[in-house]
């Protein structure tokens, strides 16, 4: 049988299925593998080392599945690992590899959506003190003006299946304040995280009726659509079967049960125990 060669997704937890599901959804043709390292979830308020060092682990496992490309569905893993990964050990593992992440593509878009040139970033603590919004937004948009918010409450309130209840209320409020209060002529807020999609309901809710509301799924999707566009000596690696796999760190009963509420459908996991 010919081997396998699927497009690797990666998130600390459930987060990176809302972006899987936009990329399928784009480029269905192609082998998909997506990896939740749920044993070792939230990265959001670990060190960098730490997140580096999971990070690491997790790429290296993606290659051993044979995947060419894999792509880090998660903001705190790409803020905080992906350039080392990138400079420092894809040029030692295979030169061949390559590694992606979500914070790019979307900072290369955001100045487009907005009028007033003030934007809104919200995310995990560790990806708004790693600064690479701030600093890769100026690099395409100088004279955006980038507000951010850390909501280290929105991760936990999602895996725990809470972010439609009563009590979730309190926190999107709150955080959509402190983001607001920074600046009135905030037009543009991007959900930096990708768990944050499934409070996207509550989060319009909290925000001015005209604010635009970014999630990251189809803005990846695209990017991605593009880039091997752009790459045929990639694209050519990845094997085009159609086929999905999953795989969990942790109880694949559990990423069982929230998986489908993350992805839109249902699907069956596999466990994969990593070093450590
Ligand atoms: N989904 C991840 C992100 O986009 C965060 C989850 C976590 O804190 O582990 O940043």
């Amino acid at each position: 049988m010919q081997k396998s060669n699927p497009i690797g997704v990666f998130d600390s937890g459930y987060g990176g299925l809302t972006v899987l599901k936009e990329i399928i959804q784009k480029l269905p043709r192609y082998d998909y593998i997506y990896l939740g390292d749920n044993a070792r979830a939230p990265y959001g308020n670990r060190s960098f080392e730490t997140v580096y060092r999971y990070t690491l682990e997790c790429v290296k496992w993606f290659f051993s599945q044979g995947c060419p490309l894999v792509i880090l569905a998660c903001n705190t893993a790409s803020a905080k690992a992906l350039r080392t990964i990138q400079q420092n050990d894809l040029p030692k593992i295979d030169q061949e590899k390559r590694v992606l992440g979500v914070i790019r593509p979307t900072t290369e878009v955001i100045g487009t959506y907005s009028e007033s040139k003030h934007v809104g970033i919200l995310a995990t603590a560790g990806t708004v003190s790693s600064g690479s919004y701030v600093l890769e937004i100026q690099k395409f948009y100088p004279d955006l003006k980038v507000y951010q918010q850390a909501c280290p409450l929105w991760v936990p309130l999602v895996e725990n299946n809470e972010y439609h209840n009563h009590g979730t209320d309190f926190f999107v409020k709150k955080y959509i304040q402190q983001l607001l209060e920074q600046d009135e002529a905030i037009d543009t807020i991007l959900l930096a995280c990708t768990h944050y999609p499934l409070l996207l309901e509550k989060i319009r809710e909290y925000s001015p009726a005209d604010m635009k509301i970014l999630t990251q799924g189809d803005i990846v999707a695209e990017s991605l659509e593009d880039y091997l566009r752009r790459h045929p000596e990639i694209e050519g690696r990845c094997s085009k079967r159609g086929s999905r796999e999953f795989y969990t760190t942790d109880s694949t009963e559990d990423f069982d049960n929230h998986a489908s509420i993350f992805f839109g459908q249902s699907v069956q996991s596999k466990h994969v125990n990593l070093a450590n």
